[in-house]
């Protein structure tokens, strides 16, 4: 059963999303473990992603984020645990049943030929396979307007697609690859701190392009170690640390605040801060003897 209705609003000729939240995800993770040698790199990992919503995955460096996407697009096979997509069982055995479940991945380097021009790599490595576009044979000119049309749909307008890519900014990269994975009925986008090596103005521009995957009834996952990127645009937070769950939180059950002390480890923050205090300097509001 489709976890999310669409339905068309004529004013603005967009597909609106409502949320269901009865039905089953889109998809389920549970109890996720996978380990390499010695290394446990996931333990014991659990979220959902549901239709029309974002999912945050956070976490510092070495938090398994990198390692928890690979598992869903089937880069590496978990130890313990299942997925469970539209409320049924599945395995993915390899990056092409991932692709072949509607899982897109974009990776933070993109995969994209900078030389090459934005059509081409619009349809880069997506040659027709079953519910992956609709082309048997090449057409440059249909390919063009596609890629223009799509770009134009998510708000982005290019000068030229014949333009290499490589003159596109950072963010209107990770746009493009958004916008590929939309146009070749991805289902699930997941995306690998896409706004992390961004200024704060592109970070916003790619932040609005999650919020339009969205929107037209994507399930998303986005993972980031910054939690203001992450709570404007998220419905739901997972938080990672060396491979173990600091919790998974609806946005209703979690602050901003909490999310931040949480990421930086509050406690850890307030010692270090102390260490770092001038000797001179008054002691803190809040911490002087009465
Ligand atoms: N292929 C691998 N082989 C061995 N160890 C790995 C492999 N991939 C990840 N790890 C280890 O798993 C841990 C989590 O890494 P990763 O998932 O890349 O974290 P993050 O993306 O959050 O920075 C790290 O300790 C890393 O060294
Ligand atoms: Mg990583």
């Amino acid at each position: 059963m489709a976890d999310a209705d669409i339905t068309f609003d004529d004013q603005h000729g967009v597909r609106q999303v409502e949320r269901d939240t009865d039905s089953a995800p889109l998809l389920e993770i549970q109890n996720l473990t996978k380990t390499f040698g010695s290394v446990i790199s996931l333990s014991d990992i659990s979220t959902t992603v549901r239709a029309g919503q974002v999912t945050c995955v956070l976490g510092d460096n070495g938090a398994g984020k990198s390692t928890f996407i690979k598992t869903l697009a089937g880069v590496h096979q978990p130890d313990h645990g299942q997925l469970l997509m539209d409320g049924q069982p599945v395995s993915l055995s390899s990056p092409r049943d991932s692709l072949e479940a509607g899982i897109a991945t974009v990776y933070q380097d993109l995969a994209m030929v900078a030389l090459m021009a934005i059509w081409r790599n619009f349809f880069l490595g997506s040659e027709p396979t079953k519910g992956w576009g609709p082309f048997k044979r090449f057409d440059a000119d249909k390919a063009k307007s596609i890629t223009r049309k799509e770009l134009s749909d998510m708000g982005i307008d290019i000068r030229d697609p014949d333009q290499p890519v490589g003159t596109l900014s950072g963010g209107e990269r990770q746009s493009v690859a958004i916008a590929r994975a939309v146009y070749f009925g991805a289902r699930l986008l997941i995306l690998d701190e896409p706004t992390s090596a961004l200024g704060v103005k592109q970070a916003g521009v790619v932040l609005k392009y999650i919020v339009q995957a969205r929107d037209r009834g994507l399930g998303v996952i986005f993972i980031t170690h910054n939690p203001h990127h992450a709570y404007p645009v998220g419905d739901r937070f997972l938080l990672l640390k060396r491979g173990r769950s600091l919790g998974d939180f609806a946005k209703s059950e979690i602050t901003l605040a909490e999310l931040t002390g949480l990421m930086a480890g509050g406690a850890e923050l307030q010692q270090l801060a102390h260490e770092l205090q001038r000797p001179d300097a008054p002691a803190p509001q809040g911490d002087r003897a009465p």
